[in-house]
Formats: structure tokens, sequence, C-alpha cells
């Protein structure tokens, strides 16, 4: 009975997340995207200080960029250019470069590289990120072929509270700095996302 409620909550949960992003407009957000491909469409580009690479959103799911662009505008994720870029857009504008950004591509697949000692360690991550790092959700993001040092950074700003999400700062609450960089690095070596280039 307990079961059944929950999986319908979830099921209502999951309906509303997808019904409240669904409505974004590729081309729309096409336009948009010129903005972010100067950061995000450059392969392997830095962050100026601290130095870690800008992620990869090819391949991302569209409610969790949606989700994240809107913690940037709110203030429970902490960087000062991303607030200033998510300051300016709407809900809609946002949408639209969720489905731009979905549009450019399903996360890449092979071969997954040698499991390293993170593999261990992720087993409590994979509930919801995924066996090897892509999620069974849209609203939780892929982590399969994420920047590492990029990784690192997001979780230690989800210990540090600097990243205001309950679920995440509670699963990331007692890794180690060791544990942090071994999960890193296996999530990253497992193929998924990857940096969108604008065509001409
Ligand atoms: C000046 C460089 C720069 C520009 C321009 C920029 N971004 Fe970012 N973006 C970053 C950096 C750096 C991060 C990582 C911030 C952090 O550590 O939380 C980021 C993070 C993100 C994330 C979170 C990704 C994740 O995996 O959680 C999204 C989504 C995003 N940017 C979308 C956009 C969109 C959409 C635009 C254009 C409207 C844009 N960005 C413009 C540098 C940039
Ligand atoms: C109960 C589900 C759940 C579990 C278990 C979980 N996560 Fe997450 N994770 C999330 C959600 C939801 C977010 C997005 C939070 C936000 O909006 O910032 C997230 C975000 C992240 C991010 C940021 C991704 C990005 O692109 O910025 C990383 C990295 C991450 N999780 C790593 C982990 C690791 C490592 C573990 C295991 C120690 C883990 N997660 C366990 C749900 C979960």
């Amino acid at each position: 009975m307990v079961r059944h409620l929950l999986t319908a909550t979830a099921l209502a949960l999951a309906g509303f997340a997808s019904g409240a992003f669904a409505a974004g407009d590729p081309a729309k957000g096409a336009a948009l995207a010129t903005t972010c491909m100067g950061c995000h469409g450059i392969d392997g580009y830095r962050n100026a200080y601290p130095s870690y690479r800008v992620p990869k959103l090819g391949g991302q799911k569209a409610d969790y960029i949606v989700i994240a662009l809107q913690g940037y505008r709110a203030g429970t994720r902490p960087h000062p250019t991303m607030r200033a870029q998510a300051a300016s857009l709407s809900d809609q504008d946002m949408q639209d470069l969720a489905a731009w950004f979905a549009s450019q591509g399903e996360p890449h697949t092979g071969s997954a590289a040698a499991a390293g000692p993170g593999k261990d360690k992720a087993a409590v991550c994979t509930a919801c990120h995924g066996e090897a790092g892509i999620s069974s959700a849209p609203m939780w993001p892929n982590l399969a072929g994420q920047h590492r040092d990029y990784l690192a950074q997001a979780i230690e700003r989800y210990r540090d509270k600097a990243r205001q999400d309950p679920v995440m700062q509670g699963q990331v609450a007692a890794l180690t700095d060791q544990d942090i960089t071994e999960l890193a690095a296996y999530f990253s070596a497992q193929p998924g996302l990857f940096t969108t280039h604008l065509k001409n």
C-alpha cells in the first residue's frame, strides 16, 4: 500500500515535471544559445577562477538544464557568471534553450573505460544517476562523460553547501576529497555528454 502510494506520487511528480518543461522551442533556443556558445561551445574551455572546465551540455537532460538555470537565477547555485547569464532569461527562454541543447543529439554510447576505484563508491549514486552515469529521470543530470574537474568541483559545492540542493547535500556530506576525486574520475570516463557547437 505504502509502496503503491509512493509510486503514484513519484509518477505524479514525474508527470508534472515533464509537463512543466516540455514546451521548449528549439528554433528560439538556437538564437538564444549563441551567447552561451562563447563558453559552452568551445572544447575544454576553462572557467577563469577557480580553473575548471565549463560543463558539457550536449546530451544533458532538458528538464535538468531548466532546473540548473533556475538555480543560478534564484541564487541557489553560486556561480557569478552563470547567475548573470540566467538573470535575464524567462522560464520560456530556459525551456527553449534546453530544447535546443536536447535537439543536438542523444548522449554518446560506447564501451565504458576501465573501472577504477570510483565504480564501487558510485553504487550509492546510481539509483538516480544511472549505472554508467546516464540518469533514469528527466530532472536528474547525466554525469557520464562530463569533465572530471567540473564534476569534482560541483560535488565540493554541494558538500560545502554553496550549491543548495537538499538531495545532493545529503548524498555527499560524508565524502572525503579522495572519494570525490575517484567518483569524478569514474563518471567522467563513461561515454555520454559532449560539447555542442553552433553550425553555420
Ligand atoms: C562566460 C562563460 C559562460 C557563458 C557565456 C555561459 N555559461 Fe553556462 N556555465 C559556465 C560555467 C563556468 C558553468 C559552471 C558553473 C558552476 O560551477 O556551477 C556553467 C554552467 C551552466 C549550466 C549547468 C550545467 C550543469 O551540468 O549543471 C547550464 C545549464 C548552463 N551553464 C547553461 C548556459 C546557457 C543556457 C548559457 C547562455 C544563455 C550559458 N550557460 C552561458 C560558463 C558560461
Ligand atoms: C536521490 C537521487 C540522487 C542520488 C542518490 C545522487 N544524486 Fe547527484 N544529483 C541529484 C539531483 C536531483 C541533482 C541536481 C541538483 C541540482 O539541482 O543542483 C544532482 C546533481 C549532481 C551533480 C551535479 C551535476 C552537474 O552537472 O552539475 C553531481 C556531480 C552529482 N549529482 C553527483 C552525485 C554523486 C557522486 C552521487 C553519489 C555519491 C550522487 N550524485 C547521488 C540526485 C541524486
